[in-house]
């Protein structure tokens, strides 16, 4: 049987990359971000599938030389580094991997809460440094019983958080582009985004990152926080003006930033926001379990395979371009 040709670009899980090679003859790039971009548009002028891990931009000017593909396939839930419309003026469909991360990044979410409350990290470092006694006063948190989570994009990963929230006896508001009508089976309450700014003690964003997303937290918003406020990112670091979350923490606008995503990503060490005492941050890993990823690559192998064979893709982003029939 002849195989299908597939660009790879990022590392493969190893429980699917037998998956992929019993039915593709695969260019693989396990470390895509230093492809120079011409090399990787060589790649795919004869390729029919793209797999993608989110580490490359995939855009008209990767595209323009690729006349056989017929499916590109991301194990992500995000997808900002995607041009969607430019693989729908295409006829190409794409698939990503939602669903199956949101307990996993839920947790990370919910533990950058608990770590910042608590003092976690700082309490660790004290312990390591030999200053155990100190630590009794130098790692006091505040509760999050009693609190009010404030999550600004209350999608399905938002609405994991907010168990969590309530679980440990936090109120839970949320911001959205629109109210949604099962707010009473959540037991949260939409709030305009200024106001859920000024109420909240903890303030999540979970928001995808698009034109009206990016920059959202900026000097302004920051101001309308509450000075004690705890301010949460576990969607992309491109939604925050970085330099204006450093001013807000060093300035005492607010108290405290857990990030799993910055700007730019990797963060450098010697970045201003370390010259601050009270950040948190973790290597953009909301998804990173050994279960999660596994069922992420599971996913987005399927999608890939199947538009190699113009079957449906099962989560297909462009569903007006996806194959028809049974999968
Ligand atoms: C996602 O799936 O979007 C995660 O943030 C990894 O990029």
């Amino acid at each position: 049987m002849k195989k299908h040709r597939v660009v790879v670009a990022g590392k493969v899980h190893e429980l699917v990359i037998g998956r992929i090679q019993d039915s593709c003859d695969i260019a693989y790039f396990d470390s895509p971000r230093s492809v120079p971009k011409d090399v990787l548009r060589e790649a795919l002028r004869d390729a029919e599938g793209l797999f993608s891990t989110g580490a490359i931009r995939v855009d008209d000017d990767l595209l323009r030389d690729s006349p056989k593909l017929r499916v590109v396939s991301q194990s992500s839930v995000g997808y900002d580094n995607v041009d969607v419309d430019a693989l729908t003026r295409r006829g190409i469909p794409f698939g990503n991997t939602p669903g199956v991360l949101v307990e996993a990044t839920a947790d990370l979410t919910f533990g950058l809460v608990l770590c910042a409350a608590r003092r976690i990290h700082e309490g660790f470092q004290l312990v390591t440094s030999g200053d155990w006694y100190r630590g009794t006063e130098l790692s006091f948190g505040v509760d999050l019983f009693g609190k009010t989570m404030g999550i600004v994009g209350l999608g399905s990963i938002g609405k994991a958080v907010a168990r969590r929230a309530q679980a440990a006896g936090m109120q839970v508001l949320y911001h959205n582009r629109h109210v949604r009508d099962d707010e009473e089976e959540l037991k949260v309450s939409y709030r305009p985004f200024s106001e859920l700014l000024s109420e909240s003690d903890f303030v999540v964003v979970l928001v995808p990152l698009s034109d009206e997303s990016r920059g959202m937290f900026g000097d302004e918003e920051f101001s309308r926080m509450k000075k004690t406020a705890y301010f949460i990112n576990a969607a992309r670091g491109l939604i925050v003006d970085t330099m204006a979350l450093y001013r807000a923490l060093r300035d005492g606008k607010i108290a405290y930033a857990a990030l799993d995503v910055t700007d730019p990503e990797p963060i450098p060490p010697d970045h201003p926001l370390f010259e601050t005492q009270n950040i948190l941050i973790t290597p953009h890993i909301g998804s990173a379990t050994h279960e999660t990823r596994a069922s992420m690559a599971r996913l987005a192998v399927d999608n890939l395979l199947a538009g190699l064979e113009k079957k449906p893709l099962t989560t297909c982003v462009n569903e007006s371009v996806n194959y028809r029939g049974t999968p």
